[in-house]
């Protein structure tokens, strides 16, 4: 999808109506959340999330806290939240209200579109699995994830990718164990080749990630909306 595609918040639902930022979402047909009416411009988070066990609970923790976030789910992110007791009435429960849960339903990536409408400041990518950190590294974008962190680049919005696995052994919380991981040269090449891309910060630990948003919210005026527990 180009930057001139005439993709408007329409596209992705035929129930858009208008506005109060008070309102609950808007239910689409296919189960994503539309906005009751149009936000102020560039200003929400997009927080994106992928198919990662690996750090998924200190991301989430972190998105909790932002002000004003909609949440884009991989196909993948959404089994594997459930994997992990993260369903979506628990997501809805556990953020602040205002929250949009965006699934990825469509081949093209109909919700992308959201980003034209100069909605979101920022695209974060965390937890980012090895598959989306390789796509993303080299250009491809056929999941909502890849296609968001595409077109935010496109459009000189600026994004923040956690890559998970950022060293030579990882230690990460299988569904019902711990397992240790020894990442291939090849996904640690992918991290550093995603480093070059251009409207791209990439963080490796959950502290980084904190840093880098603290440092985001404050370019923005913003604020935690909770301090961290
Ligand atoms: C329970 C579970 C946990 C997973 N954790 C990880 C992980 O930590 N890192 C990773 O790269 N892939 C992990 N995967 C595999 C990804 O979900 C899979 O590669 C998927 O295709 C990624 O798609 P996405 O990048 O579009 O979200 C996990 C899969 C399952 C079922």
């Amino acid at each position: 999808m180009s930057a001139a595609t005439p993709c408007t918040a329409n596209c992705t639902s035929s129930t858009s109506r208008s506005p109060t930022p008070t309102e609950p979402p808007q239910s689409t047909a296919d189960g994503d959340e539309d906005f009751a009416s149009p936000p102020a411009p560039r200003s929400r988070f997009a927080w994106c999330i992928t198919g990662s066990g690996h750090y998924l609970e200190e991301s989430l923790a972190l998105a909790a806290r932002l002000p004003q976030l909609d949440l884009f789910l991989s196909s993948a992110a959404e089994e594997v939240l459930g994997i992990y007791h993260w369903t979506l009435p628990v997501l809805r429960e556990r953020f602040p209200p205002g929250l949009r849960i965006v699934r990825d339903k469509t081949a093209s990536a109909v919700p992308v579109g959201r980003l034209y409408t100069d909605v979101y400041h920022t695209v974060v990518i965390a937890p980012a699995t090895s598959n989306t950190v390789a796509k993303c590294a080299y250009g491809i974008s056929d999941t909502l994830p890849t296609n968001m962190l595409a077109q935010a680049g496109k459009l000189g919005i600026p994004g923040l990718v956690f890559a998970c696995d950022t060293e030579p052994v990882v230690v990460t919380k299988a569904p019902h164990d711990w397992v240790t991981l020894r990442p291939r040269r090849i996904e640690l090449d992918n991290v550093e080749r995603l480093r070059q891309l251009d409207f791209c910060q990439v963080v490796a630990s959950p502290a980084e990630l904190e840093t880098a948003l603290a440092e985001r919210l404050h370019a923005l005026s913003l604020e935690w909306t909770s301090p961290a527990s």
